[in-house]
């Protein structure tokens, strides 16, 4: 389970909102700053699109539907999120046909909602926001009709600000483009996500026009008129503004990718897991690793895996959809995909494990061999320079250096079987199909 995953998932109980949840993602923008055939909300941080982090926060919340508003690109996106992903909400997807703003996408998604609902109005691009800054938007909605979600930043350039009365309260939104120079200098930015009554939010969006710089329906415009009816109006700061960071080009992205790297290595290590430099590990997707595992630099470890306590993964490590049992290492510069390894296992250094490999307990790979469909048993050992794929090896079994099963003979693949307690010298050739016999002794060099 990913950090975000579990922190989410722990959260929403407490809180029971008397008013039913619909949540809004806004995803039909075309975020031209990425400059990229792809759309934005694909682009991916630890392993993940963008729009999948803000899916996850979104389902963890238990909302009646999660609305996604989409627009450009919009094929990619839905068939990257077929119906059997949404597990606890149902999912609406709705077409912005023009992006005509903010406003006017949110507007798309009301015909759906029912006029008692809370909306919680999301942007797509916000992989790191967290459960506990939701929820509190949640909780305060209790008290008044609109929350807005905000941050004080160093770097306010490109976003709204918040304009606040004499009394401090929210008064309104002014984007970049129409501030003047001394709203400019406002440094608490609009998040760009908020939350509000279904019914209020109607009336407000009703009213608002494009006329602005940018000839968009803004969404911000709502809270000018929540102001003026004289509707109360919360304002939540985020507590760390990365957490808003809003992804709209790849530096961006990258900084994002850091941030939520260090959140997964911090998660690892207050779990028990070492790792000897945090900013120098990455983790992808769904990765889980037990208590007294140690990590060394430059590992980048894909989802699904688990790694179980007390194993060492060496420096320049990268380990794919791969379980590795307890006590085992992974000597430096070694790939795994779709591996199963044993307990107390050694492998590597430099061993390329492809798919299909199955280790048993304390099995010994050694350094330059490559292994693919190679189910190999306990105790046995291939220690040097051999391709082993399309394979069986039984217990106790000792293949030599540079041993080859030659599985492929121009057209097809063949299998070769190796029983238990067999000694196959060094250099051999197994053509296969070919069976040896437990006990079996292949002389160096030979060609069966
Ligand atoms: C918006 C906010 C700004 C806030 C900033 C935070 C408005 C008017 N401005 O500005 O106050 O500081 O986010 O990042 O809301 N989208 C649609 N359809 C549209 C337009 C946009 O779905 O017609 C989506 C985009 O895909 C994106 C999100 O809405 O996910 C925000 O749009 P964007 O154009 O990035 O808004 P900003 O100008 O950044
Ligand atoms: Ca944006």
């Amino acid at each position: 389970m990913g950090l975000l995953e579990s922190c989410f998932s722990r959260s929403y109980l407490h809180i029971m909102p008397s008013n039913p949840l619909e949540i809004v993602i806004l995803a039909a923008g075309k975020g031209s700053r990425m400059r990229s055939d792809q759309p934005k909300v694909l682009h991916e941080v630890g392993g993940l699109p963008l729009l999948e982090h803000v899916l996850k926060a979104s389902q963890a919340l238990q909302p009646n539907a999660i609305h996604v508003v989409v627009g450009h690109a919009r094929e990619q996106i839905q068939s990257r999120f077929n119906e059997s992903y949404f597990t606890t909400a149902k999912l609406n997807w709705v077409v912005q046909e023009e992006q005509l703003g903010t406003g006017h996408a949110v507007m798309q998604a009301l015909p759906a909602i029912d006029d008692q609902a809370n909306v919680l109005m999301l942007t797509a691009d916000v992989p790191l926001l967290t459960a506990s800054t939701l929820e509190a938007m949640l909780k305060s909605m209790q008290a008044s009709p609109l929350c807005l979600l905000t941050a004080c930043v160093t770097d306010p350039n490109g976003l709204g600000r918040i304009i606040r009365d004499d009394s401090n309260s929210p008064v309104g939104i002014v984007e970049h483009k129409d501030a003047s120079a001394a709203q400019r200098k406002i440094d608490e930015i609009n998040s760009g996500i908020l939350c509000a009554k279904a019914d209020n939010l109607k009336r407000w969006l009703a009213q608002i026009s494009n006329s602005n710089a940018q000839s968009e329906y803004y969404l911000t415009d709502i809270v000018e008129l929540a102001a003026d009816e004289g509707s109360p109006i919360t304002a939540i700061q985020a507590a760390d503004s990365d957490e808003v960071m809003g992804i709209n080009d790849r530096i961006q992205l990258a900084q994002a990718e850091r941030r939520y790297q260090l959140q997964r290595a911090k998660a690892l290590m207050q779990s028990g897991v070492t790792i000897i430099d945090p900013a120098r590990i990455d983790i992808r997707g769904e990765v889980t690793i037990e208590a007294d595992t140690v990590v060394d630099i430059n590992v980048v470890i894909e989802g699904p895996s688990h790694i179980e306590s007390g194993c060492t993964i060496g420096p320049n490590c990268v380990i794919k959809a791969s379980q590795i049992g307890a006590g085992s290492t992974v000597h430096p510069n070694s790939v795994l995909e779709q591996t199963i390894v044993g307990k107390s296992v050694n492998i590597g250094p430099f061993a390329r494990l492809r798919p299909g490999t199955d280790l048993a307990d304390e099995v010994r790979i050694g350094n330059f061999v490559e292994t693919k469909k190679a189910v190999i048993g306990k105790a046995s050992k291939v220690n040097h320079l051999s391709y082993v794929g399309d394979a069986s090896v039984g217990q106790n079994t000792n293949i030599g250096a540079g041993v080859i099963t030659c599985n492929y003979d121009g057209a097809n693949k063949h299998h070769t079987h190796i029983g238990d307690d067999v000694f196959v010298g060094s250099d051999a050739q197994l053509v296969a199909p070919v069976s040896v016999d437990d006990g079996a002794t292949i002389g160096a060099g030979s060609t069966i």
